[in-house]
Formats: structure tokens, C-alpha cells, sequence
């Protein structure tokens, strides 16, 4: 069975058990908590907790997932960055009895897999939740022997939430066997040996983890279930490795064609999964970049591009290796009239770091051949050249050679502490030449810090403010995570703002005048000059929505800034939260 029947064969299998099939979502999902969409459930989030769900109560999706959590083990047998994952999912409808009679059900009886090469995990009951001995006692009266059903804890047998809260629970997971045969005495599920692998996971969501870690009963019990594809073509096509199925053969065919030598198969393996998680996310829009999902293309890219110079590929190689993930897909998911943009995000990125690869590297060899890497030096190979960690961390190895987690850490502190001196005199966390967005986002800096104020009270103070030409990055003081309903609504009084095209007025004035006033100030006084400048943003009744003590630069109007997004919300030590936020 190809990969493609195995897909239809399983949305076929629960539309007849009453689900209905729902198109896969962006891997880029509106939730602001999380990067990527991980896992299936992602885009069902809210009908867990408190949203009924447009779809009704059962629904089944293949979803396209994209997880870097896994991003050093790929190479291996079943570790991959982008996947596709099965699903099906229940909100307060059916419960582990059907969830796992129909996984069973699919796998023995549509799937062929024989019930003697599965094993079972359940979860043994850990802090406040307790053991699982439902799902032991379904697994049995389908006919699971004692010996095919392991208890484990939190660790592995409890799910989610996925960002900072939400829906979560005890999990049933389905192993399969690919040897028959033990190692040796001590192997067992997890084992190096790779005698299994993980291929279903049943949540059983019966909790709401809070910001806090705290969890409290749900309403109703849901289930979100999670199969790899790739994982299950690999049993059931009999391979040993996902990379030997359908979903990556003609990846690997199209890297033989280039490659000069025939070894370096986990390097070859590292490319076709690169390659292929950096087509889908520029395809949804992603371009390389230094943060957030723009670096994690960057580094899939730049990461294939290093393996393809061991291989000796031919310098346009990743393009000629990407039209073939175009060819897996083209039915599916992407287009083919996209292929010829992502060919040009993928060239310009490899003609970017071409020549600071060459250099990187001469560089790395002269220092290793001392048998040591200092901490600076790889810190100058990461901020200088554009390595990116793991790829530090692979050449360690591969000259067997410890890497310096410490020393890195030290040179990337001291380097943090060097910029932020000097952001810190500019009282705006900008770079010594803002280019034009710089400047943007730190007029929407000075809206954000006001609408926080206003939605969440004057208790907020900024903490801290780091603006690079693509996000802006803001902490501030608040004893708790901010709620979703409330990063709304500081989004949309800050585009209301914008919309309201606010006036910059500058004024100068002392400093104790202008905190009489009321401006805002965060440094103490003893930071700032004897006169200060003081950014107000004023509407056109001359009413000023933000007033703050800064030395600018700031646009004119709000009217251009944009559209304001916030893209992540969380934890920057205690009492401090932090919010990065762009402009599109
Ligand atoms: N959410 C679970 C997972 O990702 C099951 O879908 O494994």
C-alpha cells in the first residue's frame, strides 16, 4: 500500500464511523502560544475547553505537522522535522473504549498488522492523576495479553497541552515491534537497538493545564488521537526506516543522482528531511530569517546545505532536490506554480551563506586541529558566520570532540550584556543605524506598553525592550500569563491605534517635570540626561494616548505601521512576561 492509500484508507475508516474529514491547517497556527502546528489536535484546541466545534463532535484530519524537538535525532530511523499526522478526534462525544477498539481495529483489520507485534503503553498514575486501568482492561478484553501492556508516567504516557495551556491527559500509546527479537536482556521499548517503534498516540483529554501548571478537570472528556504516516507506511511497506518508504524514496533516489559518494547515508537522510520541511514552510509563506520560524527555516537550510558540501552535491542541488518533495506532494498539498518562489527563497539563502560556510569552516578546522573548541570561537562560528547550534554542535562530533555548552553561554552573555549597554543608552533597545522597520516597531513598542497598561493595569512596567528589523521583543512586570482574550485585546487597541493615525509630538523638559506629568519612565533617574525628550502619540483631538521619556527615533503617524500581530506571550523569570510582536 502506498502512502496515499494508507491516507485515504484511514480518513475513509472513520468517515464511516460517523467523522467528518477536516482539511489539514497551516503549519503555521493562529494560536500565538506555539511556532508551528505540532500535532494534529492544534487546530481543535478551543473545542476541548469552551467553543463547540463547527465540524460536530467527532472529526478525523490528515495534518501537516512540523516539530524541531526532534531536529538532532533526524537521520535516525523514525525522527523527522515536517510529518503528516493522522487523526481523530472527539469533543465530549465518544471516550477509550471506541478510541480504542477502532485504533485496533484499523490497524489489524484494514491495516494488516498482526495484534502479536503490538505493545501498549498505559499511564502507571503519577502527581494527582491516577492509573489508567481503563484503557488496561479495554486493551485486554479486545484480547491483549498481560505481557503487550507496560505502565509509564507523566513523562511518556501524559499529553499537551501544546504552548503555554490548554487540553491534556493520559495517553494509551500503540508500539510495534520491527525485529520479533530482543537485543539482549536488557532491551526494551525505547531501546537504541530500534527494535520498535511508536506509531499511535491516544490522548485522552480530560484535563486543562492553567498557565501555572495547575490542572482542573474538564468539562467534558475529549479524544485526540496522533498517528505518524510516515511511520506507518514504514511498518506496513516493511521497511526498517521512514526514509525507505514511498514518502522519501524519490528524495533519496534524486540526492544518489548528485552525489559523488555513495556513503554518508544519515547526511543524505538529514538533507531529504531538511529539504522537504523548508518547501512546506516557505510554501505557507516563511522566509529565512534570524527569528522565530524564519530561523528554523534558516537552519534546515543552512544545515542541508553543510551536508551537501560533505556529499559534494552540486552547488544548485537543494533546488534540484526540492522539486522532487513538489512531485511527492502535488496531489496533496502544494502547487506547483509555487515552485519556481520557493526555488528563489531557497537559492538566495544558499548564495547568503555560500561564502561564510567556506570561511566558517576553515575556521573550525584551524581551531579542532588543537583537539578543542573554545567556547568564543563557536560562539563567533554562530553569531559571525550564521552557524547554527546544532550544526556546531554535529561538527563536535564528527571530530569527536566535546562541545563547549558553557564557554558558548559565557561569550553569548557577554556579548548580550555589550548590546544591551549600548541599546540601553539609546533608551530604545535599537541597533546604531534603525533601518525603517526598526523604527516602526518601537513606535508600536510605546502603543504595545500603553495597551498593556490599559487592559491590564498600571502595574505594568516595561522590564526590558530588544527591537531587531523583523519582531520587537518586550518585558514587562505582570504576576500571571496573559489570558488569550486579553492578547486580543491589546492587539486590537493597538491596531486601533495604528488605524487612528496618531500624531508624534516631541517635547523637551526636565525630568522631574516630565514625571509629574505622569510620563512614563523606566530607568531611574540618574540613567537620563537633565532635559529628556518625551514621544507622545496624539490623537486628532490632541488627546495623547502614549507619553514616554525615550530618545526616539519614531515615525510621524501611526497610519503606517501596519498590521500589529503578537506572536508569543510567555515567562521571562518571576513576575516578568514576555511578548514578541511584528508588524506585516
Ligand atoms: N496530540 C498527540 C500527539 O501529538 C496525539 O495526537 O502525539
Amino acid at each position: 500500500m502506498d502512502s496515499k492509500k494508507i491516507r485515504k484508507k484511514f480518513l475513509d475508516f472513520f468517515e464511516k464511523k460517523k467523522h467528518k474529514i477536516v482539511p489539514s491547517s497551516s503549519l503555521i497556527p493562529e494560536d500565538k502560544t506555539v511556532l508551528f502546528t505540532t500535532a494534529g489536535m492544534q487546530q481543535f484546541k478551543d473545542y476541548y475547553v469552551d467553543k463547540e466545534s463547527p465540524y460536530g463532535s467527532r472529526v478525523a484530519t490528515a495534518q501537516k505537522c512540523f516539530r524541531t524537538s526532534d531536529i538532532e535525532e533526524v537521520g535516525d530511523k523514525d525522527h523527522l522535522t515536517f510529518l503528516e499526522m493522522l487523526g481523530n478526534f472527539s469533543f465530549g462525544d465518544y471516550f477509550k473504549e471506541e478510541t480504542i477498539g477502532w485504533a485496533l481495529e484499523f490497524l489489524t483489520e484494514e491495516c494488516g498488522i498482526e495484534m502479536n507485534r503490538l505493545v501498549f503503553t498505559i499511564f502507571k498514575g503519577e502527581k494527582n492523576v491516577p492509573e489508567d486501568l481503563d484503557s488496561k482492561k479495554i486493551w485486554i478484553s479486545l484480547g491483549a495479553d498481560e505481557s503487550q501492556i507496560e505502565k509509564l508516567g507523566m513523562e511518556d504516557n501524559f499529553w499537551g497541552p501544546t504552548g503555554n495551556s490548554g487540553p491534556c491527559g493520559p495517553t494509551t500509546e500503540i508500539h510495534y515491534d520491527l525485529t520479533g527479537k530482543p537485543c539482549g536482556k536488557d532491551c526494551h521499548l525505547d531501546c537504541e537497538c530500534g527494535r520498535y517503534v511508536e506509531i499511535w498516540n491516544l490522548v485522552f483529554n480530560e484535563y486543562y493545564q492553567d498557565e501555572e501548571g495547575q490542572l482542573s478537570s474538564l468539562k467534558s472528556k475529549g479524544v485526540d488521537t496522533g498517528m505518524g504516516l510516515e511511520r506507518l507506511a514504514m511498518v506496513i511497506q516493511n521497511k526498517s526506516h521512514v526514509f525507505e518508504t514511498d514518502l522519501f524514496t524519490p528524495l533519496q533516489e534524486r540526492i544518489d543522482s548528485l552525489a559523488e559518494s555513495k556513503k554518508e547515508e544519515r547526511g543524505k537522510r538529514i538533507i531529504a528531511d531538511h529539504v522537504k520541511g523548508a518547501v512546506f514552510l516557505i510554501s505557507e509563506g516563511v522566509k529565512p530569517s534570524n527569528t522565530e520560524e524564519g530561523y528554523v527555516l534558516r537552519r534546515l537550510l543552512r544545515r542541508a546545505m553543510r551536508h551537501a558540501k560533505i556529499l559534494e552535491l552540486p552547488k544548485n542541488s537543494l533546488e534540484k532536490i526540492s522539486e522532487v518533495v513538489f512531485e511527492i506532494y502535488k496531489d496533496d498539498y502544494l502547487v506547483a506554480t509555487d515552485k519556481e518562489s520557493v526555488f528563489k527563497v531557497i537559492r538566495k539563502e544558499r548564495k547568503k551563506f555560500e561564502k561564510a560556510l567556506e570561511k566558517g569552516l576553515k575556521e573550525f578546522e584551524k581551531e579542532v586541529a588543537n583537539g578543542k573548541l573554545k567556547g568564543e570561537t563557536a560562539f563567533h562560528l554562530y553569531s559571525t558566520y550564521g552557524f547554527p547550534l546544532e550544526m556546531i554542535k554535529e561538527l563536535c562530533e564528527e571530530k569527536k570532540i566535546d562541545f563547549n555548552q558553557e564557554g558558548f553561554e559565557k561569550a553569548r552573555e557577554k556579548h548580550k550584556m555589550v548590546s544591551r549597554a549600548g541599546a540601553e543608552e539609546k533608551f530604545g533597545g535599537l541597533s546604531e543605524d534603525p533601518d525603517k522597520n526598526e523604527v516602526k516597531l518601537h513606535t508600536a513598542t510605546h502603543l504595545l506598553h500603553e495597551s498593556l497598561r490599559r487592559v491590564l493595569g498600571s502595574h505594568v512596567k516595561q522590564e526590558g525592550s530588544d527591537i531587531n528589523s523583523e519582531r520587537l521583543r518586550f518585558d514587562f512586570s505582570h504576576p500571571q500569563g496573559m489570558k488569550k482574550d486579553e492578547i486580543k485585546k491589546v492587539e486590537e487597541m493597538v491596531n486601533q491605534k495604528i488605524e487612528e493615525g496618531l500624531e508624534r509630538e516631541i517635547e523637551e523638559m526636565d525630568y522631574e517635570e516630565a514625571v509629574s506629568k505622569g510620563v512614563l519612565a523606566f530607568f531611574e533617574k540618574d540613567r537620563y540626561p537633565d532635559k529628556v525628550k518625551v514621544y507622545s502619540f496624539v490623537d486628532s483631538s490632541g488627546e495623547a494616548f502614549s507619553k514616554e521619556l525615550c530618545g526616539g527615533p519614531h515615525v510621524k503617524n501611526t497610519a503606517h505601521l501596519g498590521k500589529f500581530k503578537i506572536k508569543k506571550e510567555k515567562s521571562s523569570g518571576k513576575g516578568v512576561r514576555r511578548i514578541k510582536a511584528v508588524l506585516n
